[in-house]
């Protein structure tokens, strides 16, 4: 594990992104990314070649093709993507896909639109569709910044959820974290009134950002007082569960778009 993302928690996902860092590129000095159409951002994750299995590769090479959006700079429209009209969820760094997949299942009623760069973590993914037959998640490989501004069409999300996003627990890295204020405001641009954003995390510096994050966005408002209780439908991953009875803290946050703006 590099010192640059030195996460002391084990969540796999967490170790696989801080095992790619490794000084290929400067953590301190993060890569830019710049949109066809002029507009940058700093990333928010470091390209990996972290280990992939064959079975990943394989579903990769399979799998594509049938559960997987190609990035483009053009809206989409859900309805076409999933055959149906129904809510759906945004989920940016779905990692291996575990909480994913429960989520997915537990609710076939949404659908799920999965945003990761990790290779490994999207074959696990598709590895999962394809066993699980769920027919309602879909994954789209690219930085979740640009597929926000290019693809997601504004006022058209149902939900969005960010669960354990990576910490960059240095100050001089905080720059790296996704959850900033253009960020935030551009997520809530794209969320439906009355839609809701849920993220959580094990990094109680990043909660406080969080929060002061999301309630500083004038579109949203929290629905309690701080933290959420987390939600029966986010299940508890077992690096949480393993944390939690370390005396380690998670928190949620859930938040929704007021219903009276524009
Ligand atoms: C620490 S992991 C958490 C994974 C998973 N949500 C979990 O709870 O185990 C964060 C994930 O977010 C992904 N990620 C970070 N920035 C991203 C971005 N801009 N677009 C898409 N995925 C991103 C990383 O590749 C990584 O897999």
């Amino acid at each position: 594990m590099n010192a640059d993302n030195d996460s002391t928690r084990d969540n796999s996902a967490q170790q696989a992104s801080a095992e790619t860092v490794s000084g290929r590129q400067d953590a301190a000095n993060p890569p830019v990314s710049t949109t066809p159409s002029g507009t940058s951002h700093i990333r928010s994750f470091v390209h990996r070649r972290a280990h992939i299995t064959p079975s990943q590769r394989e579903a990769l090479d399979r799998l594509m093709p049938l559960w997987a959006v190609p990035y483009q700079a053009r809206q989409l429209d859900f309805q076409e993507v999933f055959g149906r009209d129904a809510p759906t969820i945004l989920e940016i760094g779905f990692g291996m896909g575990e909480t994913t997949q429960k989520i997915a299942l537990a609710r076939p009623e949404d659908n799920f639109l999965g945003v990761e760069v990790f290779n490994a973590g999207v074959g696990a993914m598709l590895k999962r569709i394809d066993e699980s037959g769920l027919t309602n998640v879909k994954v789209i490989q690219h930085d979740a910044v640009e597929v926000l501004q290019h693809m997601i069409p504004p006022a058209s999300l149902a939900g969005v959820h960010i669960y354990f996003p990576d910490p960059w627990p240095k100050k001089r890295h905080h720059k790296r974290r996704l959850i900033q204020p253009p960020l935030v405001k551009l997520l809530a641009s794209r969320m439906k009134p009355g839609a809701y954003i849920h993220l959580a995390t094990d990094w109680e510096n990043y909660a406080e950002q969080m929060l002061e994050v999301l309630s500083g966005e004038e579109t949203l408002e929290n629905t309690t007082d701080g933290y959420a209780p987390r939600p029966d439908y986010r299940p508890l991953t077992k690096f949480e569960a393993r944390g939690l009875r370390l005396g380690h803290g998670v928190w949620d946050l859930i938040f929704k778009r007021k219903a009276d703006v524009p």
